[in-house]
């Protein structure tokens, strides 16, 4: 099999990245993609030490992106995962990369996002919204912030007496349970974006099938609620 060549965007210390590393190495022969890349807008971001320690080569880019089309042909990339990367991603990006570049957002887009949404100030507009329910939305990056086709969500409860800190950890726990599961069904053709904008096939986690997150639940078990829910990762 021809494996994808991801390149990962990432600002922060990289749990997501590290979770799709940790993954992908656990598929061995069956992973569909492997990271040749990763990049940051900050130097000291958590995400390129990591990469470091996996051999994988690493790259500093301007805040705007300019000279990011040209890292990704550099590298090869041919799909770009953006994990916890916190700047506007250029146009001309966006359109070479059309259907091969995917986030994750840490709510249930598309409430809670938009410019400057980012990091503990999305978890403190969920929680100041009351909302009961809260988590991951792995989607298709498209010109506009946070705004691209849905693949994948999945609810997480909010407790009342949940603050910023503790909303974010159940909900980073989803993340690294279901994005890299999503990475892989992308990097293996089994879920597309049409033309027109469409995920085909449709993979947006029905709450009928894939329950909310049951906190108490270990991660075992958990992900076999996710494969459940539909063939994921194969
Ligand atoms: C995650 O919550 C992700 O959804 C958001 O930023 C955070 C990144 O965390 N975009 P990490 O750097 O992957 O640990």
């Amino acid at each position: 099999m021809m494996r994808a060549r991801i390149g990962v965007l990432a600002s922060g210390g990289g749990s997501n990245l590290q979770a799709l590393l940790d993954y992908l190495t656990a598929l061995g022969e069956e992973r569909a993609a492997d990271v040749v890349l990763v990049a940051s807008n900050r130097a000291e971001a958590g995400a390129l030490e990591r990469a470091r320690t996996a051999g994988i080569p690493t790259a500093i880019i301007a805040a705007d992106g300019r000279d990011l089309e040209a890292l990704l042909m550099e590298h090869g990339v041919d799909l770009v995962v953006l994990a916890g990367y916190l700047r506007f991603v250029p146009v001309a990006v966006t359109r070479r990369y059309a259907g091969r570049i995917i986030n994750v957002h840490p709510a249930l887009l598309p409430q809670f996002g938009g410019p400057g949404m980012y990091g503990a100030r999305v978890h403190r507009a969920v929680l100041a919204a009351r909302a009961p329910a809260s988590g991951p939305t792995v989607h298709f990056v498209d010109e506009v912030y946070d705004h691209g086709a849905v693949i994948a969500q999945w609810r997480v409860p909010v407790h009342p007496t949940d603050d910023e800190t503790t909303l974010a950890a159940r909900v980073l726990r989803a993340e690294h349970l279901l994005f890299p599961r999503v990475v892989q069904a992308v990097a293996a053709g089994k879920v597309r974006l049409t033309p027109d904008g469409r995920v085909d096939p449709p993979f947006v986690l029905d709450p009928a099938t894939l329950p909310t997150l049951d906190p108490e639940l270990d991660d075992g078990s958990l992900a076999d609620a996710l494969q459940r829910s539909r063939p994921l990762s194969s």
